[in-house]
């Protein structure tokens, strides 16, 4: 019988030498000899019966002895074990502080958002607070209030995408002046940014593009304010030193009507391949707003004067970033849009 005993324990010995490399693995061996039930040193117990009564006690103390000295053995291995996988995880996470770091990719904004952000930043800098509207309109506030009636010529100037008679995709941000001037008093000092579409495609036309509309009403507004405005506007967009040049023009919703030029940035006005040898490039339209548009919306021509202007977001970004087709604004090329990061 003791040699029996003496097998169990060299067993043991031997399971945790060989087969007892990880805790579950451990765990596994030592039910092998201590399960209640199923258990080597376990089953010894049940042949207690079996064995003749004098030798019953001393076989009972061997047997405890053994199972005590197991369990023992099963707490140390799982204690070592515990401590090993401790380490190898300590290893696995060890940190390289000296390591160069991995880096993060950031994105950036969108050119169309970084200029419009820009724009917002300039006037508001300026007092003007942002009225956005909304992109179907009126045939009215698109067009009639703004001195455009139905014959009226100017309104070949502008393909218009129809929904009904009476609704269209607004072709500009000047329909947002007349939301404003009917809704608040002078003083008025808005800029109003937005989406506008018109059936034009070609290198420098989009179907849909961006303007940024501005409109100050109150008394006593000339050219004068919109000169200076407008001057501080290419200085902080084109950068110090540009200048802007008002040409007459007309638009039905202003009298007098200026087309604005900046003094050419990239060659400052010697003249080169941007600004076709001139010296300058047409960056907007502009004037005063029409006696008869104040009037549409209830505010006396004779107290009031406005000045208006509408700026084309994708050219004044086209221009500044030097990109010549406007698709590329539109076609979500991370290898293009990734270059242009301004904000
Ligand atoms: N709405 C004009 C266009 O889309 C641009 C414009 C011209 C706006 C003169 C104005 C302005 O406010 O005064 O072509």
């Amino acid at each position: 019988m003791n040699d029996r005993l003496t097998t169990i324990r060299q067993e043991i010995l031997d399971g945790i030498e060989q087969h007892a490399g990880t805790r579950a693995s451990a765990f596994e061996l030592r039910k092998q000899f201590l399960d209640s039930k199923t258990g080597k040193i376990g089953q010894l117990m049940k042949e207690m019966k079996s064995i003749a009564p004098e030798e019953r006690a001393g076989f009972g103390k061997s047997v405890n002895e053994l199972k005590e000295w197991a369990q023992q053995k099963f707490v140390e291995l799982d204690e070592k074990l515990k401590a090993r996988e401790l380490e190898r995880r300590y290893e696995s996470e060890k940190i390289d502080v000296t390591m160069p770091e991995k880096g993060t990719e950031t994105g950036n904004l969108h050119p169309i958002t970084q200029m419009r952000n820009q724009l917002i930043d300039v006037f508001s800098g300026m007092g003007f607070e942002v009225y956005e509207g909304t992109e179907i309109e009126t045939d009215y506030y698109n067009f009639t209030a703004l001195n455009t009636p139905k014959d009226h010529p100017a309104r070949d100037m502008q393909d218009t995408f129809y929904l009904s008679p009476e609704f269209l995709l607004r072709t500009q941000t000047s329909a947002g002046q007349i939301h404003v001037m009917e809704s608040k008093k002078p003083p008025i000092k808005i800029l109003s940014p937005g989406k506008v579409f018109r059936s034009d495609d070609d290198a420098t036309h989009s179907p849909m593009f961006t303007q940024m509309e501005g409109l100050v009403v109150d008394k006593k507004i000339t050219l004068c304010d919109l000169k200076g405005m407008l001057d501080m506007f290419v200085r902080k967009i084109y950068g110090e030193g540009t200048t802007t040049r008002l040409r007459p023009s007309y638009f039905p919703f202003t009298e007098p009507s200026v087309e604005v030029d900046v003094s050419c940035f990239e060659c400052g006005g010697r003249g080169c391949k941007l600004c076709k040898g001139t010296g300058w490039i047409e960056i907007l339209g502009a004037g005063i707003v029409n006696r008869k548009v104040l009037a549409n919306c209830g505010i006396d021509p004779d107290e009031y004067s406005g000045l208006a202007f509408g700026i084309g977001i994708e050219r004044t970004a086209m221009l500044k970033y030097g990109i010549n087709n406007i698709k590329l604004l539109f076609e979500s090329d991370l290898r293009v849009l990734r270059q242009i990061n301004d904000n």
